[in-house]
């Protein structure tokens, strides 16, 4: 068995920036769990399947292989076979993640490679259901979150640096939808577990952030 630390959180309150830097500071393998599901949506996009059409979903979900490798420290993600690492960030791809991701069979789907890279290796592994679902006996849990005008805000000023056109008032909109989306469904919704520590990193640099959840791990 690995030592497993779990960061779950709503999307964008930093938590793969922190989980890499966490890993790089005390040797941990990063384990991206949000991009096994945006793997998935990437097949269902290509496949043209709608995310409401349930059994299509499914029926994908059976086709589709995800695996996982790393490369110099840094996870590679491939659907049969092809190394799609660089399609995941896509806003379509993660809102496709978002809506499927609500589907049990989905979820059943990648439940044992999450598994099997905690038992094999210590891990920094982040997602939404990690400290509740997936490694319930993690060494380790944080729920670390940041308020939704702090999460569009980061967001807005990530993409403008990118030189890409974006309004404020719709990241925003996106970001509590999918806060929305990810706390109410019925299977493993994003909650804090009962032995999380809660990180709140509104009022925080990066730097704040990465201390206090190393000072946590051994
Ligand atoms: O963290 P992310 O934005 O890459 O995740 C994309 C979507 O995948 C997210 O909106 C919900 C889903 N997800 C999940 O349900 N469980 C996880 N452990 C990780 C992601």
């Amino acid at each position: 068995m690995g030592y497993n630390v779990a960061i779950d959180g709503p999307s964008g309150a930093g938590k793969s920036t922190i989980a890499k830097l966490v890993a790089k500071e005390k040797g941990y393998i990063y384990v991206d769990t949000g991009a096994m599901y945006r793997a998935l949506a990437v097949y269902f996009l290509e496949k043209g399947i709608a995310p409401e059409d349930r059994a299509g979903i499914i029926a994908a979900a059976g086709e589709a292989e995800v695996s996982i490798r790393y490369e110099e420290g840094v996870q590679q993600v491939y659907l049969n076979g092809e190394n799609i690492s660089s399609k995941l960030r896509a806003e379509e791809v993660g809102n496709m993640a978002s809506k499927t991701s609500i589907i049990p069979e989905v979820r059943e789907r990648l439940l044992e490679l999450q598994r099997s890279l905690a038992r094999e290796k210590d891990v920094i592994m982040d997602g939404r259901d990690i400290g509740t679902n997936i490694l319930p006996g993690a060494d380790v849990k944080i729920y670390l979150t940041a308020s939704v005008e702090t999460r569009a805000r980061r967001r807005y000023e990530e993409l403008i640096e990118k030189g890409a056109a974006c309004d404020y008032q719709e990241i925003a909109k996106d970001i509590q939808e999918r806060d929305d989306r990810d706390m109410n469904r019925e299977v493993a919704p994003l909650k804090q577990a009962a032995d999380a520590v809660l990180v709140d990193s509104s009022d925080m640099t990066i730097a704040e952030v990465v201390e206090k959840i190393a000072g946590l791990c051994r």
